[in-house]
């Protein structure tokens, strides 16, 4: 039994005193979802303060990134002891926003997880095809890429306490959202590649969330498919309403 996952991720938008409002009305709402857990990424600026106005509730607190180094000369950089300073229980990784606009790469993603992990934060690790990977039939290779390398070196323990979201870049602020059927052939390519790389109880236990324009009126069909446990949601994670929507899917 996999326990869905509603996670918005705000990226650069609300400051401190709009994060703090934002909690304090969803907090409610997240804590009589008991079929569901419930994660928000606010920027780097309003964690301490989002998490301070979460804590006792159901609402948990993710970082959009994160360094692999304890310390050091990383100027712009943030590590996992200061996520978790900061009251931080998540970390995203990898997000394809942060492949594209900072070359991250999948051997910078498996560095950053294993130290999120060492330190004791659970990861949501990003994965998914662009549309020129789609259209040229690379989106198999591309995701089975993104795992072995990304997740490489994990024991199975280890790998048990990530999640994975499936976001095909083509989707992600466009509107344009995958059928829930394309999804669920994603997400069970994904499971099938851990299978191999973890065994079968951890790929059986692993969530897999989509993200990619995920709305209140789009989430009832992508949660009505087995492969799909839950969603990262961008734009219609920032309003109280629509998050809410999300978090009380159609069941
Ligand atoms: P949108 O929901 O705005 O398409 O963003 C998806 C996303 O990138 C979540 O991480």
């Amino acid at each position: 039994m996999r326990t869905p996952v509603i996670a918005g991720n705000w990226k650069m938008y609300k400051n401190i005193a709009e994060a703090v409002d934002f909690v304090e009305k969803i907090k409610p709402i997240a804590d009589k979802a008991a079929h569901c857990e419930v994660v928000i990424a606010p920027p780097f600026t309003a964690l301490a303060a989002a998490t301070k106005a979460a804590k006792g509730s159901k609402v948990k607190v993710a970082a959009q990134d994160v360094h692999w180094d304890k310390e050091g000369a990383h100027t712009g950089d943030i590590s996992p002891g200061m996520l978790l300073d900061a009251g931080c229980t998540h970390v995203i990784i990898g997000h394809s926003e942060r492949r594209h606009d900072h070359g991250e790469t999948d051997e910078q993603v498996n560095r950053k997880l294993k130290a999120a992990l060492a330190a004791g934060l659970a990861a949501i690790v990003c994965v998914g095809e662009t549309l020129a990977e789609r259209e040229a039939g690379q989106t198999r290779e591309v995701l089975e890429r993104q795992i072995r390398d990304g997740l490489a070196g994990l024991t199975p323990p280890e790998f048990s306490r990530i999640m994975i979201a499936y976001e095909p870049v083509w989707a992600i602020g466009t509107g344009r959202t995958a059928t829930p059927e394309m999804a669920a052939e994603s997400h069970r390519q994904i499971r099938d590649l851990a299978r191999n790389e973890f065994g079968e109880a951890e790929a059986a236990g692993v969530r897999i969330l989509y993200g990619g324009s995920v709305k209140p009126e789009n989430i009832g069909g992508l949660m009505a498919q087995e492969e799909i446990d839950g969603a990262l949601v961008g734009g219609a994670s920032l309003k109280v309403d629509s998050f809410a929507a999300l978090i009380n899917f159609p069941r």
